[in-house]
């Protein structure tokens, strides 16, 4: 099968959060089990084509794309992703990707991906490549399967194209004034009242791509079970719902080449089941460098996030004088909304023995806290899928989480299984999404970690635990004959 993956970020080209961790393993994954596989994503200036081995097409030469009326060349770099035989191709247009960030709340962000979905249009036309999938993530991606349909439908190469969406994350959906479409040149009808990208007298990019694409998706079982609720559907619930039987979940995977305790490079000490007492190294190399009084018998509890109101961080502040009087060290890191950052730099001050702040992103900085901590907080409102809880896991970081989306369908809680006369489970999980909850999820895994036999179980339970890529991409490639099967009948 031949597969076009298209993703507005990819680690380790550019990642914010998740999408890149899984837009840079998933393709690889896809190749490994025998498909062609190419990925697509803009050129940002905040990587350099030295840095990764970036070629220049010559051959490709410059493509003239129009935007709101504006002829724009794009030009394409390739390169190979990391220990794989997947092509990765750079859409590159300085004029709006070269503003030093991935994501701006720039006036014309609409105008930055309607070019690069028309651009990996364009640069299959000019390799004359004729894809059986063209897979699509997140709303940055949102306009590629109608533009496929309505503005290049006239082009045989994409006849029997199928397209798959995944939405990683409802909370972010692109949504526009209804110029958006007119400057994407897609017809008409489309944004008047009750057309395919219509909402609410804007336009909607995620909406589209549910209804336009042949299958759609997304990163957990749970979480898609949830997308259908109004709670949780942030009002694409129906036009879901409208879809179900093409509409699935898949849980991600991690890539343990990048995420393993036993080779990772950015730790000191690196462990196994076998060592696991080497772990402990870390810790006390971290607290050193963070000038953190050392103490074996205390709990380091790790957070690293978005600070973004998904992440559950309103729960944490609201309680934070009880969570600070526990017998616990903390290591935050994390970069996001402005009021987020101000309350956790004025809780480092007020707590400075106690918890240490990071603001920004680092990526060998979480890597080490994966390594160091002994808990990890994710106590997130919603969680499509999340990667973190995953790769603690791996670590023998026992994670603490609520229940919801992907952390349900990772997480088994310690107690519950107990209850059921089971020592399987992997960490501590709450329901209700309140302070209250959260701070007694903490208090028994404290609780625990005081009792060296049990928390080794929950340990070993946990890395022990199977999380790879290819089981997922094996489902994948399901739904993938499922759009395929859609779109020729
Ligand atoms: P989301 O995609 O919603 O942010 P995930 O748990 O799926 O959540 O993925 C987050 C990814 O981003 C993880 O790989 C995590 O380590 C990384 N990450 C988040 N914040 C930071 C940060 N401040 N510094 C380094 N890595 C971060
Ligand atoms: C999103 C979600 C996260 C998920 C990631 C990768 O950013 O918030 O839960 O793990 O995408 O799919």
């Amino acid at each position: 099968m031949k597969i076009a993956y298209v993703a507005s970020e990819v680690f380790p080209y550019a990642k914010t959060g998740g999408l890149g961790d899984v837009a840079g393993a998933l393709p690889i994954e896809l190749s490994k089990l025998g498909h062609e596989v190419k990925v697509f994503m803009p050129k940002y200036n905040t990587f350099g084509e030295a840095e990764y081995g970036l070629h220049y097409e010559w051959d490709i030469g410059s493509i003239p794309i129009r935007v709101d009326g504006h002829v724009y060349q794009v030009h394409v770099h390739t390169a190979m992703l990391p220990d794989s035989n997947v092509e990765i191709f750079f859409v590159d247009c300085p004029h709006y990707f070269h503003r030093f960030r991935i994501y701006t709340t720039d006036w014309d962000e609409d105008e930055r991906f309607i070019l690069f979905s028309k651009g990996v249009i364009e640069i299959l036309q000019r390799i004359a490549w004729a894809p059986d999938i063209i897979h699509c993530n997140d709303w940055q991606t949102g306009m590629l399967p109608i533009h496929l349909k309505e503005n290049y439908g006239w082009d045989k190469l994409f006849d029997k194209t199928a397209t798959v969406f995944t939405i990683h994350n409802v909370a972010y959906q692109g949504i526009f004034s209804k110029e958006a479409f007119e400057k994407a040149e897609i017809k008409y009808e489309h944004y008047q009242t009750g057309g395919l990208g219509e909402y609410y007298g804007n336009v909607n990019f995620l909406k589209t791509a549910i209804l336009v694409s042949d299958a759609v998706n997304t990163v957990s079982e749970t979480y898609a079970k949830e997308l259908l609720t109004e709670e949780y559907g942030a009002g694409m619930q129906i036009f879901l719902a409208s879809r179900k039987d093409d509409f699935f979940g898949i849980l991600n995977g991690i890539d343990y080449n990048v995420w393993n305790p036993e080779t990772d490079r950015f730790i000191p000490y690196n462990f196994t089941c076998e060592n696991l007492s080497d772990k402990i190294k870390n810790k006390k190399t971290l607290l050193e460098r963070l000038g953190i009084p050392y103490n074996e018998n205390v709990p380091l509890i790790g957070i690293i996030s978005r600070l973004v109101d998904q992440k559950g961080l309103d729960i944490f502040v609201y309680g934070i004088n009880q969570l600070m009087e526990l017998d616990a060290q903390w290591i935050v890191l994390g970069s996001g909304l402005q009021k987020y950052e101000d309350l956790f730099q004025q809780i480092a001050v007020r707590y400075p023995e106690k918890i240490s702040v990071y603001l920004g992103f680092n990526n060998e900085l979480s890597h080490m806290i994966e390594a160091a901590a002994d808990i990890f907080l994710m106590p997130s409102r919603f969680e499509p899928c999340g990667l973190n809880q995953m790769y603690s896991l791996r670590y023998g970081t026992v994670p603490v989480v609520r229940k919801t989306g992907g952390l349900a369908d990772t997480v088994q809680d310690w107690n519950e299984f107990l209850e059921q006369g089971k020592e399987t489970g992997t960490g501590y999980s709450f329901v209700e999404y309140s302070s209250h909850a959260l701070l007694l999820s903490v208090q028994r895994a404290i609780h625990d970690f005081h009792l060296k036999d049990v928390w080794k179980k929950i340990q070993l339970n946990g890395m022990k635990k199977d999380f790879s890529w290819q089981k997922s991409a094996e489902k994948y490639i399901q739904i993938y004959n499922h759009a395929i099967r859609k779109r020729n009948g």
